[in-house]
C-alpha cells in the first residue's frame, strides 16, 4: 500500500483540543475530501467517535482500537497497526487521518505526509503531531500562505516525501 499521513497542525505541531480540532478551514476540508475519496482512511477510535456522522462516505473506513468487541457501522475494525498490511492491497492508497496516537504509530511507515500548517499558535492544545525529521523527510511541494475568509486564519499546504 501507499501510506500517507494527512493532518492539520498549528505552529507548535498542535492538532487537538479537548477531542476536537483547533480549527476547520473550508478549502482544506475540500482538499481532504479530494485526496481521500475512493481510497482508504485509517483512524483511531477516538477520532472515529468524534466524526459527526460516523464513517466518511465513499471511502474504505478502518478504525484502530484495543477493544476486542468494538463495532462501528460501515467500518472495518483492526486491533494492531500490523493488521492494516493484511487488509490492504499493494497498490491501495491509504490515508492515516489521526489522531495523535495513530499518527505516532504510522509515521515511521508512511511514504508521504500531507500537512496543512495553520500559521497560528492555539492555546489549550492537548494533542500533537510527532516531530517531522528533516533527515528523513523532504518537502516536495509547498503552497500558500492562503487566507481562510471565514476564520481569518492564514495557512499553507506542505507535502513531504520520505527521503
Ligand atoms: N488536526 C488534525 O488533522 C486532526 C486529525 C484527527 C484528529 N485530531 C484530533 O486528535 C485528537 C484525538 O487524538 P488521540 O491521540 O486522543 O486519539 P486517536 O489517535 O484518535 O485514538 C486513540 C485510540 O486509538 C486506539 N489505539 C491507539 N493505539 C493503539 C494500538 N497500538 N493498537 C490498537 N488500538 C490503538 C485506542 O482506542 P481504544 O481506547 O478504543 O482501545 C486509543 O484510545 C482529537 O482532539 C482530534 O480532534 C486532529
Amino acid at each position: 500500500m501507499v501510506l500517507s499521513l494527512i493532518v492539520v497542525v498549528d505552529e507548535n505541531n498542535g492538532i487537538g483540543i479537548n477531542g476536537t480540532q483547533p480549527a476547520y478551514i473550508r478549502d482544506d476540508l475540500k482538499r481532504f475530501k479530494e485526496l481521500t475519496v475512493g481510497n482508504t482512511i485509517v483512524m483511531g477510535r477516538k477520532t472515529f467517535q468524534a466524526l459527526p456522522k460516523g464513517a466518511l462516505p465513499n471511502r474504505r473506513n478502518v478504525v484502530l482500537t484495543r477493544q476486542q468487541h468494538f463495532i462501528a457501522d460501515k467500518c472495518e475494525i483492526i486491533h494492531s497497526p500490523d493488521e492494516l498490511y493484511n487488509l490492504c492491497a499493494p497498490e491501495e492508497k491509504v490515508f492515516v487521518i489521526g489522531g495523535g496516537d495513530i499518527y505516532r504509530l504510522f509515521l515511521s511507515k508512511a511514504n508521504y505526509i500531507y500537512l496543512t500548517l495553520i500559521h497560528y499558535r492555539f492555546e489549550e492544545i492537548d494533542t500533537w503531531f510527532p516531530k517531522i525529521s528533516e533527515e528523513l523527510w523532504r518537502i516536495e511541494i509547498r503552497e500558500g500562505p492562503f487566507t481562510d475568509v471565514k476564520s481569518g486564519f492564514s495557512y499553507s499546504y506542505i507535502n513531504y516525501i520520505r527521503r
